[in-house]
């Protein structure tokens, strides 16, 4: 069965197309990654599945259900993932999960369980009785998403979730994510790293301009494009540079080797 299901939809702002009549289907239980460069409406898709923001056209089903019909139902599924750093700043991190692990419905104990169980998975264990103000941004980042996971949510969006950690932490996101999987859930997430698509998802979109404009695994992509990595595949899609679409390569490819 599809996670999520996308058809046709089209978000255009002043004028500019930020979404152009996408279709996707992203299967259960499975990471999806879409890829991207800046400006691709990676963000713009994420913000229209949580109902953020309203597509102009087309349709969405989550978990069955249309997010324009059935939003009440689908914000149920969805959880908390999207109310991302909610965290209170004077809180500790061991407080702060006590506080969503009761207010989503847990009592006192087994908040307390989960929460000591989410410490440990995102190494914060020393920095459990800090306040959130004195977290550096990986630990926080690292909190926003310990937070996010503490009801087990069946579907979890995650936009960009490693742009800017340090390669520890990111390899740490990476095996949360990949243990995540595991236990049942389907995780879509966002990235301008060929690598991490290529490394953690199961399926890959390919978005620029507002379209999809490849699909399928890191595997299939590069055979279909006869590429060794993303990148060929990327650079054989949008164009040799003669074109002017050059520049999106370059920037991915220059954010890969920040990684
Ligand atoms: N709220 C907005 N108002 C106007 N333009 C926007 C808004 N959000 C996004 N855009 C534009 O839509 C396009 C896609 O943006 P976005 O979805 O953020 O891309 P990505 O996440 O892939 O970097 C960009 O050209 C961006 O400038
Ligand atoms: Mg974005």
């Amino acid at each position: 069965m599809n996670a999520i299901e996308i058809k046709n939809i089209s978000k255009n702002f002043d004028g500019l197309k930020a979404i152009d009549n996408l279709s996707l289907d992203i299967p259960e239980n499975s990471v999806f990654a879409i890829l991207g460069p800046n400006g691709a409406g990676k963000t713009t898709v994420i913000n229209i599945l949580s109902m953020l923001l309203k597509p102009d056209k087309g349709t969405v089903k989550i978990l069955g259900f249309d997010i324009m019909k059935e939003s009440k139902k689908v914000r149920e599924l969805v959880g908390l993932t999207l109310q991302y750093a909610c965290v209170d700043e004077a809180l500790t991190a061991k407080q702060n999960l006590l506080v969503f692990g009761q207010l989503l419905g847990l009592s006192r104990k087994e908040a307390k369980i989960r929460g000591n169980e989410l410490l440990k998975e995102f190494n914060l264990e020393d920095a459990a009785n800090k306040p959130i103000q004195k977290f550096s941004g990986g630990m926080r980042r690292r909190l926003d998403l310990a937070v996010s996971l503490i009801d087990r949510p069946k579907l979890i969006f995650l936009d960009e979730p490693t742009t800017g950690l340090d390669p520890r932490t990111r390899n740490q996101m990476w095996s949360t994510i990949k243990n995540l999987v595991k236990k049942g859930s389907t995780v879509l997430l966002t990235t301008q790293y060929l690598e991490e698509a290529d490394q953690l998802s199961d399926e890959i979109a390919i978005m620029d301009e507002g379209k999809v404009i490849a699909k399928g695994t890191a595997e299939s992509l590069k055979k279909e494009y006869k590429a060794k990595n993303l990148d060929e595949v990327f650079l054989k899609i949008t164009g040799d540079g003669t074109d002017g679409k050059n520049n999106n390569y370059e920037e991915l490819n220059m954010i890969k080797e920040v990684v």
